[in-house]
Order: C-alpha cells, then structure tokens, then sequence
C-alpha cells in the first residue's frame, strides 16, 4: 500500500494547473449511457474514480476509451448489462450515477445498494424516492436496488416527467434527475435542487447532447423530456476546473506561508472558502485565469460552517481544520453535511495540534508546532489534511493508506514537489 513521506517544514511557492473535476466528470460519464453515439470528454482528471467509472461503464458494455491528456471517449451502442455490481459500488458510492441513465434508457437498473462510509451514511432514499416519482418500481432485495418502468406504471417503458421536491438538495441526487429526465415522457421539475458547479456542467454537456433543461444551477430545474439523444458530435464537452483541488492547493499554501496560484481555478466556484482564507488573513487575489494566495503574518483563527453550495464546502473542511491548526486563537468548525467527518482530527492530534471535537462541532486551539509522524488516512478529503499538516509539521510525517487520495488528487506529490515540498510516495 502506498504511503506519502513528507519531510517540513517548507515554504511552497510557484503555479500548478486546476486539473478536471472528479465531480464533474463522473456524471458526465455516466451521461453516455443515455445515447447510442460517441460521448467525449476532455479535461478529465487522471484519478482512480473516474477510472472506476470506466470500468463501471465497461462492464455494462459501454466502449471506453481513456486517451491521454485527459480525453475520455464512450460509446453505449451495445450495452449489454443493467447493473452496477457491489464490488464496484463499495469502492466508489457514485457509482449510483448510473441509476438515472440506465432507467431511462432501457428501463432497468440493478444498482448495489451503497453501504455508509467513513464520513457517514450517506443513504440514497431521495434518489430512489425521484426516480419512484418518475415512475419506477424500486424493490431492494439482497443489497441491491431492482428498479424497473413497467409497461404498466409508465407509458411505454419509459420514465415519466414529475415534480419533485427535494427535503434537502442533494448532489448526485440531482444529477440523477437531471440525468433520468431528459429521456422521460413529459416534463420535470425538480425543487431545491443542488446548486454545485458540477450540476451546471453536466446540464451544459447534456444540453448539448439535444435535451432540453432550463434553471441547473438555481434551486429549480425544468427538464421536458425528449424521444433521443445524441453524443457530442464534433465538440468534445471540456469538464470544468477541480474547485476542491484548487481549494487544497490554495490552502497548502497559506498553511506553509507561501504564495501559490492555481491556474485555471474558478474564484467563482470557491467564494465562501476564499473568504474563509481572507478572514483568516491569507492574501487572496484573483490571477491571470486563476487564483493566487499568500500567507506571510500570522493566521487569524477563523469559524466556518459547511453547508451546501455556495457555502462552504464540506469537501474542504478537513483542509481549513488543518490550516486553521496554525492560526492564532480558537477556531470553531461545523460540519453540517455529513454525521462522521471529523476523522483526520485525532491523526491531526497525533502531529501535536489540539482539536476536540463537540458533535458537529470542531473546536481547534492554535498555533500549535507540529512534529511529522505516521499518521493514517481515513477518507480523501482527510488525508489531503494530513499531507497539508505535513508540509507544515516539523521532521517525517508518513501518510499511509493514500489510496484514498489517489481516489480524487492526480498526481499530487508531483504537483507539491514542483512547489518546492519535500515528498515521496514510497510503499508501506
Ligand atoms: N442524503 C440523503 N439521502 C439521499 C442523498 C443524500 O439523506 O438520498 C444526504 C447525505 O447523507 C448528506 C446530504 O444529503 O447528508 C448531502 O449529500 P449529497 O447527496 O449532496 O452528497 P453526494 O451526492 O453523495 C457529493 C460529492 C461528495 C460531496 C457531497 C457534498 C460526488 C460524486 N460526490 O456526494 O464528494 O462531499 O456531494 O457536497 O459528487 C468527495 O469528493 O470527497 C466527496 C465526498
């Protein structure tokens, strides 16, 4: 098992380039089952999710194609199965993305059940309960969702526009709808949708595959249904930049008093932690196409509180907990999206920072100086906060079971070395 070793303190500086978000190009993907022409993607990221999206896609018999310099080409004109196995589900819950597609367009789908992972529960009712609305049958038996459009419950084996509200927006339960809709018999609409830069991505991508969706990226969306679609023709759909990997790459270099600009980030797509890091005294400003921090004074503590887009992302609150390990003063962290996301704070305990955890609340005392040692880590968004407290703490830190982050972040070590840190992906 790969391991990361991180010798700091150091001082990161220079550009590195946003890659493709994971988010994004895994709706995106699954997007092509709804056609039976090419689907192209580009700018999409090297990571071992969206790699398991193709071996998803593969198995149904869906052509994939992964070329390089992140160009990912799918074909779905001979699928020749309707389910997502657990083995693949348990390694990747977004795997349920492919619910919505298949559904529409040949009426079944057999989808593993997803069980809780590290950061929660994570249940999937509010998917199952929208493609219920358009429709489906769902019966859950032996771990895996059994979903069907009967002859009898919806016109013509086909999926049937609805109104659908959501109790609380949900990201890829939105992009199930959204995926589901374009192919239904009339017209959706879905209240308190997400309102995540990757839910107008994908409806950029599927409007231009010829369905028809009015609103994504406001809480609601109109979809009216149409009898096909096509792939992407000549026009390859460009996945937007990675706003939680820039926000990681932003943030390792306030916590090491650096100055590093992400290009190709989207300020935009990352208002509420900018302004964290803002209140936090980092300098952020607004760069030739991307985003570019410095940290030289001391760090103020800072509260925040993750909430749905636009606030603060709870994909990066492990990063800012890290960071606000070396702020002045007490800060308080609340996640309110997930029950169990506060792992990487005993392992941040472990390199000497003083966090307690309160239920959802993080309470975290600093400055604290760290010193490196072996930590573990739980999920990907806490181990890109153990690499951060790394390149801060003094001496070795060893990061183990990164598998987790390669889930999400291409080719780190090579992005933070070219910064100036001192890391190594070794094995054990
Ligand atoms: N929820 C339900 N029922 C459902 C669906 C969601 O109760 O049917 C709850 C969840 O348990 C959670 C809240 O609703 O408390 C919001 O979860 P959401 O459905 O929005 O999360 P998701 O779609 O499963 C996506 C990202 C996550 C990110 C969350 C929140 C993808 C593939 N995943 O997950 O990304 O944390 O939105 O922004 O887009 C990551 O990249 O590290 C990651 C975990």
């Amino acid at each position: 098992m790969d391991a990361f070793l991180i010798r700091g303190p150091s001082r990161l500086a220079g550009t590195v380039r946003a890659s493709g978000a994971k988010n994004a190009a895994l709706p995106a993907a699954a997007a092509a089952l709804l056609t039976d022409e090419p689907v192209v993607l580009e700018n999409v990221p090297g990571v071992a999710d969206v790699r398991t999206m193709g071996v998803l896609l593969s198995g149904l018999g869906v052509r994939v194609e992964a070329e390089d310099a992140g160009r990912l080409a799918m074909r779905a004109d001979a699928v020749t199965s309707t389910e997502a196995p657990y083995d693949l589900v348990r390694t990747m819950r977004a795997s349920i993305l492919v619910l919505g597609p298949l559904l529409a367009r040949f009426g079944e789908a057999r989808i593993s059940l997803p069980g809780g992972c590290a950061i929660g529960v994570r249940p999937v009712d509010l998917h199952v309960a929208a493609m219920q609305a358009m429709g489906a049958r769902i019966a859950v038996e032996k771990g895996y969702i059994h979903a069907h459009v009967s002859r009898v419950s919806a016109a013509a084996g086909r999926l049937s526009g609805a109104e659908i509200a959501f109790p609380q927006p949900t990201v890829t339960g939105t992009e199930n709808v959204l995926l589901a809709a374009t192919l239904a018999r009339g017209r959706t609409t879905l209240r308190n949708a997400a309102l995540e830069p990757e839910i107008a991505d994908l409806a950029e991508l599927l409007r231009a595959m010829g369905a028809q969706i009015e609103g994504a990226g406001t809480p609601t969306i109109v979809v009216d249904g149409v009898e096909r679609l096509t792939g992407t023709g000549g026009r390859p759909h460009v996945v937007i930049p990675d706003r939680i990997e820039a926000g990681t790459y932003l943030a390792a270099g306030a916590i090491t008093g650096g100055d590093v600009t992400v290009a190709g980030a989207r300020p935009g797509d990352l208002t509420a932690f900018l302004d964290a890091l803002r209140r936090a005294g980092v300098e952020v400003a607004a760069e030739d196409g991307g985003v570019r921090v410095r940290s030289e004074g001391p760090l103020r503590a800072t509260d925040v509180r993750t909430a749905p887009h636009p606030g603060f992302p709870t994909d990066l609150q492990a990063q800012f907990l890290a960071l606000m390990t070396q702020a002045r003063g007490t800060s308080r962290i609340v996640e309110t999206i997930f029950e169990n996301r506060f792992l990487h704070a005993a392992e941040l305990v472990r390199l000497g920072a003083d966090v307690k955890l309160d239920g959802h609340t993080a309470v975290v005392r600093g400055p604290s100086t760290l010193e490196g040692a072996p930590v573990t880590a739980s999920d990907l968004r806490a181990s890109a906060a153990l690499v951060l407290a790394g390149l801060a703490a003094r001496g070795e830190t060893r990061v183990r079971r990164i598998y987790h982050l390669d889930r999400g972040y291409s080719g780190m070590e090579g992005r933070l070395r070219s910064l100036g840190a001192s890391i190594d992906r070794i094995s054990g």
